[in-house]
């Protein structure tokens, strides 16, 4: 790889990078890249997306269709292209890096191995060997019957194809199975949702390891941020902070574990890897091969957060993961079904000590969408945490 040139956006010089997926994750890259003077498409399925707002352009499409997507693309003719969701005709990537046409972040297959749970656990535990929850796959009720009793229970029920919780079952017993298979087939992305069915771990906190592959004196080196502590709600995270206390020899086995996989998915950028830790004993979940919700918490807490991170990985320079404070982060919900939805309480929320606010501008609010967060640090994650979420109770979504 030669050595990254940056360009003038908008002019024959310009690194073009196409974000798909404008959401809030997207938007915190995009003005990064913007900061370096890339060139910044955002893409999306509803108009004023948060990235698109702080684009050069955008295109609003429905992304699972691979003509329209396609389209987009050699009209844009991206150097970048950067996948911030999963719902996304793949194929499509694939297709584009084949023809060399652009660099899909950060790989066409890494893209496509883990917009599917059933590709990634099975290069995780099949390929590579690594520790996870006991699995199995099911394609029918009776299926899911069969795979629930190999795994045992209680066990957890996911569509193969969704994320952020959709469609997720905690099962306790034979007699819920019926319940879980049909909300399953109501919360994935496609039509007959195949599901996987994993044995609970009984872990005795869960992390997000940040992994960054990036360009060093032109090799790919791996860099670990400090381990991220969370707390999920229905799969959907609510709080997270950093650094989560660790016994050396589990921080070990993590990035040994993180290591594997991420050099096993190739490319350039940040990678979310999720695993579950008792004692010295770390499982693998699941990884995201882009920046991480629960990542947030390194816009107050590392000198380049994850996004920066993300930008500066992507364009081939080198990145420092040192973190400069303990914090936390907090999610604000929108807690009302509503468009244009006002912001108050936002001067009391920052009248907490070393509270900031992130507020995403997303369009259209709903109950649970995940409409801000709030940042703060502290002497320790305890007192980082408690600020966190006091400024974030402290903003009230109203209808105007
Ligand atoms: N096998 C499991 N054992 C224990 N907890 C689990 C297991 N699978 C999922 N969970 C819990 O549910 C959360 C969401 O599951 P995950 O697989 O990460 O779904 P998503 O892709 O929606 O984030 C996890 O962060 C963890 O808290
Ligand atoms: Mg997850």
């Amino acid at each position: 790889m030669t050595p990254p040139r940056l360009g003038t956006p908008l002019s024959d010089s310009a690194v073009r990078v196409m974000l798909l997926g404008a959401g809030e994750l997207g938007k915190e890259v995009a003005i990064e890249l913007q900061r370096l003077g890339a060139e910044v498409i955002a893409v999306d399925r509803y108009p004023n997306a948060p990235a698109m707002q702080v684009a050069h352009r955008s295109h609003v499409i429905p992304m699972t269709d691979p003509q329209v997507l396609n389209g987009v693309i050699l009209a844009e003719a991206p150097h970048l292209i950067v996948p911030e969701i999963e719902a996304i005709a793949t194929e499509v990537l694939a297709e584009i890096e084949a023809a060399d046409l652009a660099t899909v972040i950060p790989t066409a297959r890494a893209v496509q191995l883990t917009m599917n749970r059933e590709g990634i656990r099975r290069l995780a535990a099949e390929d590579l060997g690594l520790p996870t929850s006991p699995f199995a796959f099911a394609g029918s009720e009776q299926e899911l019957a069969e795979g629930a009793a190999a795994v045992g229970y209680p066990c957890f029920v996911k569509p193969v194809m969704s994320s952020s919780g959709k469609g997720q079952s905690f099962v306790e017993s034979a007699d819920q199975i019926a319940r879980a298979w049909a909300y399953a087939q109501s919360g994935g992305r496609v039509e007959t949702a195949h599901v996987i069915v994993e044995g609970r771990i009984d872990f005795d906190y869960e992390i997000t390891l940040l992994t960054v592959r990036s360009m060093r004196d032109g090799r790919i080196v791996t860099d670990f941020c400090d381990p991220i502590g969370h707390r999920q709600d229905k799969g959907d995270y609510v709080e997270s902070w950093q650094p989560q206390p660790m016994a050396a020899a589990a921080l070990k086995a993590s990035q040994d574990i993180a290591a594997k996989v991420t050099e096993a998915l190739g490319g350039l950028g940040v990678f979310g890897v999720e695993l579950f830790v008792k004692g010295n004993q770390v499982w693998f979940s699941e990884v995201s091969p882009r920046p991480h919700d629960t990542g947030l918490v390194t816009l107050a807490t590392q000198v380049q957060s994850e996004f920066a991170l993300h930008a500066r990985a992507i364009l081939g320079l080198p990145v420092d993961v040192s973190r400069r404070a303990v914090g936390a982060s907090a999610v604000i919900y929108g807690g009302v079904e509503a468009q244009g939805v006002a912001y108050e309480g936002v001067a009391e929320a920052l009248s907490v000590p070393t509270a900031d606010l992130r507020l995403f501008g997303k369009p259209e609010a709903f109950e649970r969408r995940r409409m801000g967060v709030a940042t703060a640090l502290g002497a320790d994650t305890d007192e980082a945490r408690e600020r966190a979420r006091e400024a974030a109770g402290r903003i009230r979504v109203v209808v105007p």
